[in-house]
């Protein structure tokens, strides 16, 4: 694997590269990290990935300082995966001055869920994204299911700049119990450890609920909501929504998608389950 700092680096060696799959991470990889640069694979001559912990996309108090760093382990496994490039820049290579142009996605996509909770979150997602299409003129770039507003996100910046880039989902990657994998999983102390699979066990009843004919999605959200809170959860939504916009659903409506975003004593998880 070829690690390149810089963009000329990365844009010489694209040049070569035949069709290639962009892999955009904050790296401390995981399974989930993995499954993505394997499907890449199948979609490529050559896989990019990319390692960059984007400050845009944190907010003050948020964990850009702590989130970990683990280089050299996560290029041994992007080693194994048989990744080609990977795209590692600094701060100072990335944002050569302040970055002064960002995306903005709309408010009705990144003013809700997620973004409702982390304002400006998305405004960063999308500004680096877009910087790392750039980059790497990517013929196929995959983006995982487990952060499903940002996979909405990246998908409607794709058609309305009309970058030609094809946008892949991966499946969520999960533990034995349901866990969804997070790198944010690690802040988790062991007692935390062994409570966190309640997000996903909260999802999976309200999925079966609505299956069974359940449509008062109020009441669904607020009783998971309800049950979390006893459970020594601070949960900041739990919410019905139509996959292909995330607007909140009427009766009539199918194709929905269960989100739900809670802290566990200092850790925020957030996980999500399509019905
Ligand atoms: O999903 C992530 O890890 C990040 O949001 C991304 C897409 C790499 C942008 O920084």
């Amino acid at each position: 694997m070829l690690i390149h700092e810089t963009i000329s680096g990365l844009r010489a060696a694209r040049a070569t590269a035949g069709r290639v799959a962009l892999v955009p991470t904050m790296g401390n990889l995981h399974d989930g990290h993995i499954a993505l640069m394997t499907q890449a694979r199948a979609h490529a001559d050559q896989v990019i990935a990319t390692i960059f912990v984007n400050r845009l996309q944190f907010r003050p108090g948020e964990d850009f300082e702590k989130y970990p760093r683990t280089f050299a382990a996560d290029c041994a496994r992007m080693e194994a995966a048989g990744v080609e490039h990977l795209f590692a820049p600094g701060e100072a290579e990335m944002y050569p001055q302040p970055q002064s142009y960002h995306v903005e996605p709309p408010p009705e996509q990144a003013g809700v869920l997620d973004g409702e909770f982390r304002p400006g979150h998305f405004r960063g997602v999308a500004t680096v994204v877009m910087k790392l299409f750039q980059i790497a003129q990517a013929d196929v770039a995959l983006f995982g299911k487990k952060d499903y507003q940002q996979l909405m996100v990246i998908r409607n910046m794709v058609r309305e700049f009309a970058v030609p880039v094809e946008i892949i989902p991966g499946e969520t990657v999960r533990a034995a119990d349901g866990l969804a994998l997070s790198s944010r999983n690690g802040y988790l102390s062991a007692s935390e450890r062994a409570e966190a699979p309640r997000l996903y066990r909260e999802l999976t009843g309200i999925a079966a609920a609505i299956r069974d004919g359940a449509r008062n999605y109020p009441d669904l959200e607020a009783r998971a909501m309800n049950v979390l809170s006893m459970n020594a959860w601070a949960p900041d939504y739990v919410a019905v929504r139509k996959k292909h916009d995330l607007q909140s659903p009427s009766a009539a409506d199918s194709g929905l998608v269960v989100l739900a975003a809670a802290r566990l004593g200092s850790t925020r998880l957030i996980d999500n389950l399509e019905v």
